[in-house]
């Protein structure tokens, strides 16, 4: 039996998708949550999909005991550390509580990776963490820098394994610098399931679809883009799950690694929106709005070193992206709360 993998933050979004890449590819998983921004019915969609049951741990990152338990439990080969708080605007508000759930969680979390003699980890930073770029596609090079409190989390995270990895070479380190995940598992099983007004684009388009919500609101259209609205790089979620699994085999070395996710593709909000509309037939009511505060006008991923240093590269299109989620979220009208 292969030693299994620490998941933190398993039962969200992205760890979710992750678990079901892992399971699929018969390495076990351990799940930690502490169910702060999930649902535990996440639990019996994982259920279903895996023959063999998924193991689930209710704790907290910042719950040095309990982590100091769960190490003692199991011989972990590593760990997948997703668990974190994420709202951007939620962040500016509440700075004190992203700061101590995601780096002092962080910081927490390693502590007892080390007591433990387990120092193999892949962490989820993000995009955010390049600020403004100046440079398009951006380069894990390009300067970082934090525009909003929830990045500086990231950042600080990034300077804290850069310089853990500096002061004992024998950790594993991959720190994947996520684009735009969206999308969902095919089987309509598991997907985004944002609380309250969605803050991000494509789980809004879906709840417009379903006609939850009245009408997109378009954040821009005078930037600097082919339509003027803005531009991202999105990946569906199942490549996103994909690309811990190649992380976790590339960490056989001692080593720190830093890649960007994401498929070096540009689409616009308007791109979106049109190819979720055609690839549906659903119409997607839509007014444009002032600019969003914070937004940038592009964002792309350099992807080369992810194939380079991975073999990672996505391979689900736009298309794809659309209809799984809207496949999940038509199936799944009150989320995880619908019946199966
Ligand atoms: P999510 O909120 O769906 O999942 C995070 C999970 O972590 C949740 O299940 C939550 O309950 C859990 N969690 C939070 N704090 C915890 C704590 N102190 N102890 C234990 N569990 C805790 O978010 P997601 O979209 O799946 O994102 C996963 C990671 O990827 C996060 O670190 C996020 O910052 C990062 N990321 C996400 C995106 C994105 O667009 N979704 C982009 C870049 C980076
Ligand atoms: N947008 C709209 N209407 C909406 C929501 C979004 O027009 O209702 C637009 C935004 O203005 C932007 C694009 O759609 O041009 C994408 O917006 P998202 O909120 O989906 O994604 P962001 O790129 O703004 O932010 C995401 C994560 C952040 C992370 C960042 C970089 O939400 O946490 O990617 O990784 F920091």
């Amino acid at each position: 039996m292969k030693h299994p993998i620490l998941i933190t933050g398993g039962t969200g979004f992205i760890g979710s998708h992750t678990v079901v890449a892992f399971a699929e590819a018969g390495q076990p998983v351990v799940i930690l949550d502490n169910l702060c921004n999930s649902s535990p019915k996440v639990l019996d969609r994982l259920a279903k999909l895996n023959a063999n049951p998924i193991e689930f741990v209710q704790a907290d990152i910042r719950d040095a005991q309990a982590l100091d338990a769960l190490f003692a439990r199991y011989s972990f080969a590593g760990v997948i550390h997703f668990a974190g708080l994420k709202a951007v605007g939620e962040s500016v508000a509440q700075p004190l509580r992203y700061l101590e759930n995601n780096v002092s969680g962080t910081l927490n979390l390693l502590q007892a990776m080390d007591r433990a003699n387990v120092r193999r980890l892949v962490f989820s930073s993000s995009a955010t963490v390049y600020g403004n770029p100046v440079r398009m596609p951006i380069p894990e090079t390009a300067a970082l820098s934090a525009t909003n409190p929830y990045g500086r989390t990231k950042l600080m995270c990034e300077d804290a394994l850069r310089e853990l990895h500096a002061a004992d070479p024998r950790w594993h380190i991959a720190i994947l610098r996520y684009f735009n995940p969206v999308g969902a598992h095919e089987s309509g099983l598991l997907g985004e399931s944002p609380n309250g007004i969605p803050n991000n684009l494509m789980p809004y388009i879906t709840q417009v679809a379903l006609g939850q919500r009245a009408c997109l609101q378009i954040f821009g259209n005078d930037y600097d883009t082919p339509d003027g609205t803005g531009v991202r790089d999105y990946l569906h979620v199942c490549d996103l799950a994909a690309g811990h699994l190649a992380a976790l085999r590339a960490l056989h070395e001692p080593q720190l690694l830093t890649v960007n996710l994401g498929t070096g593709r540009g689409v616009s909000v308007q791109d979106m929106v049109n190819t979720f509309a055609r690839v549906n037939g659903v119409p997607i009511p839509q007014k444009v709005m002032p600019r969003r505060a914070g937004d940038v006008a592009v964002s792309l991923a350099d992807p080369r070193q992810a194939k380079a240093l991975l073999n990672w590269e996505t391979q689900f299109d736009l298309e794809r992206m659309c209809a799984d989620a809207w496949r999940w979220q038509s199936m799944n009208p009150q989320g995880f709360d619908t019946p199966l």
